[in-house]
């Protein structure tokens, strides 16, 4: 559990919050780069850690990102046109480049030099691995954008997904931390009752956690025959990023809770092989404002038959089955403060605790490492058999990280 100071902490992320503060060193996956399809297509919403906000590409190809009130009289530059390296108000035609300067002003005399003064927010938005990433942070503090793997793989070598999610981002990053939900809100069910999950039947896995240089790295210890255990190891990556443990020989699955505001968010997922192409089946159905097409106004079409008879959940598709509890943990944004958590949410802690001791340093002024070390997020999780003796901090310190090992 947490107190219901730290609850709201570590949730809300407007303008000014402390967790706002800490996710905004960070750059974001901001929306799909195919969002953006050409040079001076329509701009599109983007409302992101609470701030609403509006991306364009310009002439020159750049992808851009502009708080949405003009500061000329509020209007919505949503409706802008997007002209000639800059977007222009339909209100009375001032126009803003790419970095929020005032480039034209053609309602006010000729001589005046107002455009000048005025300067719209803005914030650095770059193109990377199928996604438009943006920075929201202090200027004097930009980092570069995280090295995860799949950034350089070919197109063709990784699926690209975003999800609409109506809850806190912070629940569905908690569900990407916690393996031990796995067998039951994933799992099946037939004439013995409840069925081996991923070929391993142990549904009570032994946790161990350790802190690293990109987070936290979180270990599921199960049975494995006499002289094995199963290790699935999952690194949770500040601030909001895990990379799921594959089945043997499926491929790697990254995912991002990225916060619209502190009751919504997208769910960004990337599928990806090192060596071979992964085809684009998407992650859930969704519409064209990624809302998937099983939601909770229609109780994500449970079929309670199937419940009875097959499925664990009775709900089709696993991303829906983790939507379905994530989007109501007694509403969309949890009270933790009512919580019993048990051994087997050692994971969900540990996240939760270095979220709150980096925000809270923050607070005191210590600016967080791994926004500036882009290269300890080139990772990949594990999940492999090994002898009862080998330590998982030796199978992650060899195994997670291709090249200088996992430092902790
Ligand atoms: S409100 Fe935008 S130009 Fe007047
Ligand atoms: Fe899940």
């Amino acid at each position: 559990m947490l107190s219901k100071h730290d609850n709201e902490l570590i949730t809300r992320v407007g303008p000014g919050t402390p967790m706002g503060e800490l996710m905004r060193r960070y750059w974001l996956p901001a929306l799909l780069s195919e969002e953006l399809p050409e040079p001076d297509c329509p701009p599109i919403r983007l409302r992101l850690l609470g701030e609403d906000l509006v991306a364009f590409r310009t002439t020159s190809g750049r992808p851009a990102v502009l708080d949405t009130w003009c500061p000329h009289r509020n209007a919505n530059l949503f409706w802008g046109r997007n002209e000639e390296e800059g977007l222009r108000c339909v209100y009375h035609g001032w126009k803003f480049s790419a970095d929020g300067a005032c480039v034209d002003m053609p309602n006010e005399p000729a001589r005046s030099k107002f455009a000048e003064k005025i300067h719209q927010p803005a914030y650095p938005a770059v193109d990377k691995g199928g996604f438009v990433w943006v920075y929201m942070g202090p200027p004097e503090h930009t980092p570069e954008v995280p090295h995860f793997e799949w950034l350089d793989v070919p197109s063709d070598q990784r699926n690209v997904h975003k999800r609409f999610q109506d809850c806190n981002w912070l629940q569905n990053l908690e569900g990407e931390v916690d393996s031990s939900h796995a067998p039951f809100l994933h799992g099946s069910v037939g004439p013995g009752g409840i069925q081996p999950y991923n070929a391993n039947s142990d549904r009570q896995p032994v946790f161990e956690v350790l802190e690293t240089d990109f987070g936290a790295a979180i270990a599921a210890r199960r049975e494995a025959g006499p002289e094995q255990f199963y290790w699935r190891i999952t690194p949770f990556m500040l601030p909001c990023y895990t990379i799921v443990p594959r089945a043997r020989d499926t491929n790697y699955i990254w995912t991002a809770a990225v916060p619209i505001d502190d009751l919504t968010m997208f769910g960004m997922t990337v599928i990806w092989s090192p060596d071979k192409s992964v085809g684009r089946t998407p992650v859930v159905e969704t519409d064209a404002s990624f809302r998937a097409r099983q939601t909770k106004a229609n109780d994500y079409l449970i079929d309670r038959q199937l419940q009875k008879t097959e499925s664990f959940t009775g709900i089709r598709g696993v991303r829906v089955q983790d939507m379905a509890v994530q989007e109501d943990q007694r509403g969309p944004l949890s009270d933790r403060s009512r919580e019993h958590l048990g051994a087997s949410d050692l994971g969900v802690i540990a996240t939760r605790r270095l979220l709150l001791k980096q925000l809270k340093a923050l607070q005191k002024g210590q600016e967080p490492k791994q926004p500036h070390s882009p290269e300890v997020y080139h990772l990949r999780s594990l999940a492999l058999n090994a002898a009862r003796e080998t330590a998982w901090q030796d199978l992650m310190r060899e195994h997670m990280r291709l090249g200088a090992g996992v430092q902790t």
